[in-house]
């Protein structure tokens, strides 16, 4: 059995399923993982946002940056991507990760100045990830 199966080539958003909902559990009254609740929040707040037409909202299980939950990946063609963690599964966190998501699109190489920052992804990055075919120069 392959670990991989097809996926969008273009940007998109990574989002570990199985993240934990705290520090203390794994899933929340429902029984849900905090990763598919920062799913949901992320699809929820994605949906009229017309900044984000072409990044696609993706899950997969496990980005191996459990002790630092929830975790996302952000990555598209010619772009510098990033993994960004130690987020809670709310709403607030996923407006702030798309926010950012968006001005990331309209980056030329995924190089969002500072000053655009949204507060809430302020102390969340956690490794960034050149595209394939380059490196990063600097
Ligand atoms: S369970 Fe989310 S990064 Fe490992």
């Amino acid at each position: 059995m392959s670990l991989l199966q097809p996926s969008c080539d273009g940007p998109a958003l990574i989002v570990c399923s199985t993240c934990r909902w705290s520090a203390q559990e794994r899933e929340d009254e429902q029984g849900v993982r905090g990763g598919a609740r920062m799913f949901e929040a992320l699809t929820d707040a994605a949906r009229d946002d017309n900044r984000l037409e072409l990044l696609k909202i993706e899950q997969m299980p496990c980005l191996f940056n459990c002790s630092q939950h929830c975790s996302v990946h952000l990555r598209g063609p010619g772009k510098i991507g990033y993994v960004l963690g130690k987020f809670e599964p709310t709403s607030e966190a996923a407006r702030a990760i798309l926010d950012y998501a968006a001005a990331w699109l309209e980056s030329d190489e995924g190089v969002v100045p500072y000053r655009q920052w949204p507060q809430g992804v302020k102390g969340h990055f956690i490794v960034r990830v050149p595209p394939p075919g380059m490196t990063v120069v600097s």
